[in-house]
């Protein structure tokens, strides 16, 4: 991808409109590089966590054309952001509420013209966003994958990213890739990275570790490293089942290291998971 003045000036333009509208409003986009690294499921579970610390959470599908958040919320919207760019519907009216109070704008599907939406169109939605007329904290905007001019837009308007990467070389390469482009452009633009389907937490500390090092040496650009998530079968079984994972299995341990990572990005301490029955009771014997 080629990302030249022309993308720079758009990106500049999108943030200049974005920033102090709202005080205190927070866009976070979640982008990866390499697809299917997890960033759906990441993105609707990490707003439901941090509905249920108190924050106030719009889900934005901006995997423009092939958007599916609201099939993972078991949703059928009426209206999306075709309607929106169409001129059919306000930008409000295509606002939905989900669990917690969460609300959400799904893409559409299928739709060739978001697909291809211009830089004109890609104003006309960040900087809606920032009007809403809502009590809103957080957007949290969850990316297509690849590397392409809009995303670097939508990134460089955002006031913080979230990289998500697996441990396999494949995903961290391409995560790689994606941060050189942003750093490019913004070298203090800030980012934080999931490491998410790790085996262990050694494991996702490993590839951490040198991934932070890679990222110094070459780009020397510092990441925010929110945290791991296990991989957990509950994952898959929760998108079948069309209820996200802190709804549906709010003790596996996708939905403890979302809580974590939730906290993390607030800046709140950890907080201690209550142990299971046999742990409490033997704790009480030890007494
Ligand atoms: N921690 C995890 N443990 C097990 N499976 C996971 C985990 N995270 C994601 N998955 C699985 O990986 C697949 C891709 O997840 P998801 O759709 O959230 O990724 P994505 O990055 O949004 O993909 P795309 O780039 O296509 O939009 C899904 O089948 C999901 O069940
Ligand atoms: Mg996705």
């Amino acid at each position: 991808m080629v990302f030249d003045d022309k993308n720079a000036d758009q990106a500049q333009s999108l943030r200049e409109k974005m920033s102090g509208v709202r005080n205190g409003l927070k866009v976070i986009t979640l982008a990866s590089g390499k697809g299917g690294v997890g960033k759906s499921s990441i993105t609707v579970n990490l707003a439901i966590a941090l509905a249920q610390l108190g924050i106030r959470v719009l889900v934005m599908d901006a995997d423009f054309g092939l958007a599916n958040i609201d099939v993972m919320l078991g949703v059928q919207t009426k209206h999306n952001l075709t309607h929106f760019l169409r001129g059919e519907r306000r930008l409000d009216e295509i606002v939905h509420i989900g669990y917690d109070g969460v609300r959400f704008i799904s893409g559409g599907s299928g739709m060739m013209e978001l697909l291809r939406m211009n830089e004109g169109q890609l104003s006309k939605v960040m900087h809606g966003l920032t009007k809403l007329d809502m009590p809103i904290d957080y957007i949290l905007c969850d990316a297509g994958a690849g590397i392409n001019d809009n995303l670097i837009s939508m990134i460089l308007a955002s006031s913080e990213t979230i990289i998500v990467t697996t441990t396999e070389p494949t995903a961290i390469l391409d995560a790689y890739a994606l941060i050189k482009t942003i750093v490019k452009r913004d070298n203090l633009h800030p980012l934080h990275v999931i490491m998410n389907r790790a085996e262990s937490k050694k494991e996702a500390d490993h590839v951490l570790d040198g991934f932070s090092e890679v990222l110094a040496k070459h780009l020397q650009k510092e990441v925010n490293r929110l945290g791991h998530i296990t991989l957990d079968p509950e994952v898959p079984r929760s998108i079948k089942r069309q209820t996200p994972i802190m709804i549906s299995a709010p003790n596996t341990s996708f939905a403890r290291d979302i809580r974590s990572i939730a906290r993390e990005l607030l800046e709140l301490p950890p907080q201690k998971e209550p142990g299971n029955v046999f742990s409490r009771l033997f704790s009480g014997l030890r007494k």
